[in-house]
């Protein structure tokens, strides 16, 4: 099995931010995460900069349009060019929505999938089926929403825990959409998160967003994460040790240099969290990261089952 050299704190490859991006020399930024969909195939100088890019930093691939929880078949083409794409830059992990948007597939509007059994089963056939073609594992994203599925037989938690299971992939653990539901459909954020199978937790996303009202948070990516989200990555971190995490910034972008502030921040928390482990325990390389990323499904061992901060250390 071949280790991931996914870690650290990461960015999304956006357009806007390309010629800041190389003219950066921080090394502040550990990977870059990309949608396929903006890059599959293409030529010239965006290809130029991909290669770039994919030199220099491990890339994530977190897609838009598959569609895992719609009605319409399979795009099995699209998932075959993203297999040569994914090999092609050496990209382990590809993420994508549990969620769906619409009938063609190509909304770009990710609408909640009903927490039913049935529904459980349909997506789960999909990831499995996704993953055979892909030939890695995927991890699947927890949606925000807005409104409640219609049709609901379990509770968003069970739903994610179920999928996860039936299809035998892993999590992509948005803690910003987790802290835009808790206050939108009113529970915990922190037991949600607890409830989750740490080791199927394999990537994070940190966002900013709107508050419309009280009651009311708009999942926008287009303002600077709130200390609230900070503070429930802190618990996220405290729970399961780190993962590699990315700060989303998909609107209301600015110049990197106001970016780079909060991607060093995750780094910061990623190091904290080490080092308070550490010292707990004595052992300076304790916790190990889960390094199972986008392994082929026959090569994962579910070593680290159960996993929280004190499960995982050597010396517990
Ligand atoms: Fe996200």
């Amino acid at each position: 099995m071949r280790a991931s050299s996914l870690h650290g704190a990461g960015l999304g490859l956006r357009r806007e931010l390309i010629p800041d991006l190389k003219a950066d020399r921080s090394a502040a930024i550990d990977f870059f995460e990309l949608a396929p969909e903006n890059w599959l195939e293409m030529g010239g100088s965006r290809r130029r900069d991909l290669h770039h890019f994919a030199e220099r930093r491990p890339l994530v691939a977190h897609g838009l349009s598959l569609n895992l929880g719609g009605p319409a078949p399979l795009d099995e083409q699209f998932l075959q060019r993203v297999k040569r794409f994914l090999d092609e830059y050496r990209i382990d992990l590809f993420t994508e929505h549990l969620s769906w948007c619409g009938d063609d597939g190509h909304l770009y509007d990710l609408l909640p999938i009903p927490f039913t059994g049935d529904a459980v089963r349909h997506v789960a056939a999909r990831i499995r089926r996704t993953q055979d073609i892909l030939e890695r594992r995927i991890a699947i994203e927890n949606a925000s929403y807005y409104v409640a599925p219609a049709i609901a037989e379990m509770r968003e938690i069970d739903f994610i825990r179920a999928v996860l299971d039936e299809a035998d992939c892993d999590l992509h653990l948005d803690v910003n959409n987790v802290y835009v539901n808790s206050v939108n459909h009113r529970f915990d954020p922190r037991a949600f998160i607890d409830a989750m199978p740490a080791e199927r937790i394999v990537y994070l996303h940190m966002a900013g967003h709107y508050q419309e009202a009280e009651d009311l948070i708009i999942d926008t990516h287009g303002a600077a994460v709130i200390d609230p989200v900070w503070q429930l990555l802190d618990h996220t971190y405290t729970r399961i040790g780190t993962r590699p995490t990315l700060l989303e910034r998909d609107f209301n972008i600015p110049p990197l240099a106001e970016l780079l502030p909060e991607v060093g921040q995750i780094r910061q928390m990623q190091t904290h969290t080490t080092q308070r482990h550490a010292r707990a325990c004595g052992n300076p390389e304790c916790p190990p990261e889960p390094l199972s990323i986008g392994v082929r499904r026959a090569d994962w061992i579910p070593a680290r089952a159960g996993m929280t901060e004190g499960e995982l250390c050597h010396a517990a």
